[in-house]
Formats: C-alpha cells, sequence, structure tokens
C-alpha cells in the first residue's frame, strides 16, 4: 500500500476519506508494551518460565505482530517469544513472507487457533509448517487424529505438534475434560499410530465467554478457570502414561478479558501458578492490542485505552429527531454489540488520540443498515449540537477485531494525528 501511504503521509487524519479505520501507534505500542510487562511480572513473582503467544487474528499485519512480540515497544534483552496463533492460513502466509522480505526471523512457532485437521486442509498445513521451525495444530476429535495418521509426518521427517483444545463452556471447539471423548482422544493420543506421527504439546483453554464479565474480578475468575481447567486435564494425560513428562506439557490459558485482569493479579493465583501447576505455562491472548467496547464492558480497561477507531462523515441530519446520518454503517462498524448501547460511541476527534480522555462524547451510533449509520445523542445530553454535513466523527468500535476484517488497509497516526504508515492485513482465508 505505498500509494495510499505516499498519498496520504502528513496528512492529519481528520482529513482522510472515510469511512476509514485508523491505528493509534502510540497506544497500540503501549498496549502491547502492558501485556508483555504483566506476563514478566507473572514470572517474577512465579519464579517459573512462563510462555507468551499473542494472537494476531485482530489486525492480521506483519507490523502489529511483530511489535505484539515486543519489537521496538520492550528492551530486547526483555524479549522472549517468536511464537503466535493464527486463524487463517492467509494470516500464516503473509506473516511469514513479512518476515522474509526483512530477511528477518520474528516468528518461528505458529499455533493454528482453529482444529482444522481435516483432509482439505492438510497439505496447506503441512506447506505452513515447511515454512516455518514449528507448527502446532489444534485437535479436539479422533478424526483429527485419524486424518493426521492417513497423511503421516511432516516433511523432514517431522513429527505433528498437537494442543487438544478444550471446552471451558464457550461450547465452541473443543472437549470438555470430564467428558468420556476426552478420555478417548487422550488414549488415542498415546495410541503407537498416532505416536508415530504427532506428538502431544500441550492443552489450550481460552474462555471465550469471559467477554461477558462485567468487571476485572470476574474475569480474573475465568482466568482461573482456564489455569485449573488446562491443569487438571495434564494430570489426567499424566496418570495415563507415566512416561510423559509433565513439565513439558505446556498448558496455554488467555483471553484478552482474563488476561487483562491479570494485570490487577491476586497472590492466592501466583501460589497456584507457582505451587500446584504441573506443566509450563503460557499466556494467548489477541485482542489487547488494540481493544474495543467489548473489552470496555467487562471493566477491565477504559474506552482511553481503545487504539483504534472508525472515521466517518456525517451525510445528513434531522433536527426535529435530534439524529445524524453517517457513512459508516454495518460494513464499517460489524453489527456487534456488548452490554454498551450501540454500535459504537462517537468520542470527539479532538479527544480521542489524547491518553487521558474521560468523556464517551455526545453521540453514539444507535442503527445501522449496510452503508448508513444512525447517531443519537446519550440519553443525558440535552439539545445536542449537530453537526455539519461534512464533519468528521471518530467512532470507537464494539468489536475491533470484526470491524477491522472489513477494512483494505489502515491509517497509522502519531500522537499528533498525522498519518505515518499504512498496514495490510493479510484477509481471508
Ligand atoms: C482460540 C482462540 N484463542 C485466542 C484468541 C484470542 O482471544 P482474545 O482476542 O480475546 O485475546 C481467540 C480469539 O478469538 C481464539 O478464538
Amino acid at each position: 500500500m505505498t500509494d495510499i501511504l505516499s498519498k496520504y503521509k502528513n496528512t492529519h487524519f481528520t482529513e482522510l476519506p472515510t469511512p476509514a479505520f485508523i491505528i493509534n501507534e502510540d497506544k497500540f505500542n503501549l498496549n502491547c508494551q502492558a501485556m508483555l510487562k504483566s506476563v514478566n511480572d507473572l514470572r517474577l513473582k512465579t519464579g517459573k518460565n512462563i510462555l507468551f503467544r499473542p494472537h494476531v487474528k485482530t489486525h492480521k499485519t506483519g507490523q502489529g505482530t511483530v511489535r505484539q512480540l515486543g519489537h521496538g515497544v520492550i528492551n530486547h534483552y526483555e524479549r522472549n517469544t517468536g511464537s503466535i496463533l493464527v486463524s487463517t492460513f492467509s494470516e500464516a502466509r503473509g506473516i511469514l513472507d513479512y518476515q522474509e522480505s526483512f530477511g528477518e526471523k520474528y516468528v518461528d512457532d505458529i499455533a493454528f487457533s482453529i482444529p482444522v485437521c481435516i483432509p482439505q486442509y492438510m497439505t496447506r498445513l503441512a506447506n505452513t509448517a515447511n515454512r516455518v521451525k514449528t507448527l502446532r495444530v489444534f485437535v479436539d476429535n479422533e478424526e483429527h487424529l485419524n486424518n493426521l495418521v492417513e497423511y503421516g509426518r511432516l516433511p523432514g521427517d517431522k513429527k505433528w505438534s498437537l494442543f487438544v483444545k478444550l471446552d471451558m463452556g464457550t461450547h465452541r471447539a473443543g472437549v470438555v475434560t470430564e467428558s468420556s471423548e476426552f478420555q478417548s482422544l487422550l488414549k488415542k493420543i498415546l495410541s503407537k499410530d498416532v505416536k508415530e506421527v504427532a506428538e502431544l504439546y500441550g492443552f489450550y483453554a481460552h474462555c471465550g465467554h469471559s467477554y461477558h464479565a462485567s468487571s476485572a474480578s470476574q474475569a480474573y475468575q475465568y482466568f482461573e478457570d482456564e489455569l485449573k481447567a488446562v491443569n487438571n486435564a495434564a494430570k489426567k494425560v499424566v496418570d495415563m502414561d507415566e512416561s510423559l513428562l509433565a513439565k513439558s506439557l505446556v498448558l496455554s490459558v488467555g483471553a484478552t478479558p482474563t488476561t487483562t485482569a491479570v494485570l490487577h493479579a491476586k497472590p492466592d493465583l501466583t501460589e497456584y501458578i507457582r505451587n500446584e501447576l504441573i506443566g509450563t505455562l503460557e499466556v494467548h491472548c489477541g485482542n489487547y492490542c488494540l481493544y474495543d467496547l467489548q473489552q470496555v464492558s467487562t471493566g477491565c480497561v477504559a474506552p482511553k485505552n481503545v487504539a483504534g477507531f472508525v472515521l466517518g462523515s456525517v451525510l445528513s441530519s434531522y433536527p426535529t429527531r435530534a439524529e445524524m446520518l453517517t457513512d459508516t454503517g454495518v460494513l464499517a462498524l460489524s453489527r456487534e454489540t456488548s452490554t454498551i448501547a450501540g454500535f459504537g460511541y462517537c468520542i470527539n476527534p479532538d479527544e480521542i488520540l489524547n491518553d487521558k480522555f474521560t468523556s464517551k462524547g455526545e453521540w453514539y451510533v444507535d442503527r445501522l443498515s449496510q452503508e448508513h449509520g444512525i447517531l443519537k445523542p446519550h440519553a443525558e445530553v440535552n439539545c445536542p449540537n449537530l453537526l455539519k454535513l461534512g464533519s468528521k466523527v471518530t467512532i470507537l468500535p464494539q468489536h475491533a477485531c470484526i470491524t477491522m476484517a472489513q477494512f483494505s488497509y489502515y491509517f497509522i497516526v502519531n500522537k499528533k494525528g498525522t498519518v505515518v504508515d499504512v498496514w495490510t492485513p493479510f484477509q481471508k482465508w
């Protein structure tokens, strides 16, 4: 997107064509730094080696990924991860291409965060594995194992590396540790046929339903649930095969609400990690580099921490119903919701880059259709000022990941609001 960059470099974001997605580089970097430091703190508090694996699905870019891994945001001697999660082949391929274009090895370990071991994807998985030191795949079904056995080892005679995905109650992907399916899955993983082509790396828990938490302490409870579930799973497998070294099992936990809540960690869990956890802890999360209103609704972060927003324009206004029309419809904001009313908060463009703003603005997005957005004043705002047609509005979205997936590029702005870069996401599958 160099042509977009050369066209708009140094332009103030309020002069950009709309709808557009803007990333405040400072806030993005700070969010990455805070999470890395929080994991480092947990390491220090527990005296344990704790791994960190960011998910790249929110922005799907090379530039965002390297920051999540700490490049340019923390001291190089504190940087200790090259592990990421992806949810599409496009993300994996794009990020590997990105690092190769610089001759760098930022990423050396990719885990595919959806169980995709079906025949259609096996060759693509093997091709991805061929380009990175380690690829890890999720399994939650015996058929995944049959497919791996059928495919055989990876090129270079490497074995597949398996994360068993646990269902934490979200009832999306994963197996419940107390189920008979879990027992049979473990038994099969330990069978001769499977061991010939694959080895167990660890257990993976992601409380997607932690997005419904309404306070940091509630979100923290989910972190505890994740920890106990992976530990329990590890104990079960070690009971089944005593030759397995518990310490070598990686127990991966996290989601943005739960890991953000760790920033306020209580000492009792530190004790649990130090004394009870039988494997090596890995923390994973993704959305935290941007945050959004869904995260604000969990009580773990403030609106001022949100690093990305949608820029729109006022297209018309309706004084009798005190509403305005914008070009930020579903295609610019998504139809995601949370306990925060509407589909986005309009923060004053003069305030949105400020890292201290507290006001939620006068307007919010009340209704959407494909291209139309309807702004309404918050209930407590008397006599709202209708904006002049053509005015720019800046909207904090409900869900950054899905909102951003609708933009072909993002404008990166500095503290003053001028465009310093353009990032292109690796979209689709
Ligand atoms: C399996 C899995 N792991 C990790 C993540 C990252 O979660 P979050 O963005 O809440 O940090 C996601 C996000 O959807 C996910 O689906």
